[in-house]
């Protein structure tokens, strides 16, 4: 027997044995509908916090006639990743376990503009007398030594069933474009398998500082959105002044 055919049977065995065991396929029969019910609830919880930000994002456009979300987007961690994360942390091969162990099955990432939103929104949200806040991790004030930043909260939000309310755990995370774009960068360094191990380094190095660059660009885009805000109010305020008859002339002759 050739050595190809020889990994090839080996390989298959490995499989029967181990992935294919009837423990295994007794645990996949008998978690099939909890784990698609338990789905279903986080997919539930995720439009709950969707929504919740969608509607602040309507009432400041109302209000200030500006949108601070760029976008919002959603996910669901897939079986395998469930499964690795189990696995990985020792926690037990159960829907129930999963629920209270796992605190990213259900993700919203939401991302801003400006800085000063992400603050802003995350107020908002934890102000809201359904949510419960789990835990905070603050990667903008202590980026990652990756130069990673964003927001992170764990929040509990209810679901309204047709007999019962069940509170949902969903990771938020806040970050702005900027963020957003340094860290899909990144992510794909991370996962990339065939990059030799000096270059991925260089590219840590480089990923690093483009870290700084853009938390500095961040500063900077904020400060300016402030003076633009400053200089709007300071006009509205000239505008509303009660005015003489000499500043009416005197407008007058310099405008026209
Ligand atoms: P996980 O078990 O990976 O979820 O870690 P954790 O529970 O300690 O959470 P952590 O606060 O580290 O952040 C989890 C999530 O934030 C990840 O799943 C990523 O989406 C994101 N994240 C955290 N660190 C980094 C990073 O260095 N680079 C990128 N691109 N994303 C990161
Ligand atoms: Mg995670």
């Amino acid at each position: 027997m050739g050595l190809e055919k020889f990994i090839e049977i080996a390989g298959q065995q490995f499989v029967r044995e181990n992935l294919m065991s009837d423990d295994f396929l007794d645990f996949l029969q008998e978690n099939r509908r909890p784990y698609e019910t338990m789905i279903a609830y986080y997919r539930c919880a995720i439009m709950e916090i969707e929504t919740k930000f969608k509607v602040l994002n309507e009432q400041f456009s109302l209000q200030y006639d500006r949108n601070p979300i760029e976008s919002i987007k959603t996910r669901i961690k897939s079986m395998e990743s469930l499964l690795k994360k189990a696995r990985n942390k020792g926690i037990a091969l159960n829907m129930a376990a999963f629920e209270e162990e796992i605190r990213d099955i259900a993700g919203v990432r939401v991302v801003c503009s400006f800085l000063d939103d992400i603050y802003m929104l995350a107020d908002c949200l934890l102000s809201q007398d359904d949510i419960t806040l789990i835990e905070r991790k603050d990667y903008i004030e202590n980026p990652k030594p990756s130069g990673y930043r964003s927001l992170h909260l764990i929040v509990e939000v209810p679901i309204f069933l047709q007999d019962e309310k069940r509170s949902m755990k969903v990771e938020v995370q806040l970050r702005t474009i900027a963020m957003d774009f340094w860290a899909s960068l990144e992510h794909k360094l991370r996962y990339k398998k065939n990059i030799p191990d000096s270059e991925a380094e260089l590219l840590a190095t480089e990923l690093t500082e483009c870290a700084q660059v853009s938390a500095a660009l961040d500063v900077r885009m904020k400060e300016i959105r402030n003076r633009i805000a400053l200089a709007e109010a300071e006009h509205e305020e000239e505008k509303k002044k009660p005015q003489t008859i000499g500043d009416v002339l005197l407008k007058k002759t310099i405008y026209h």
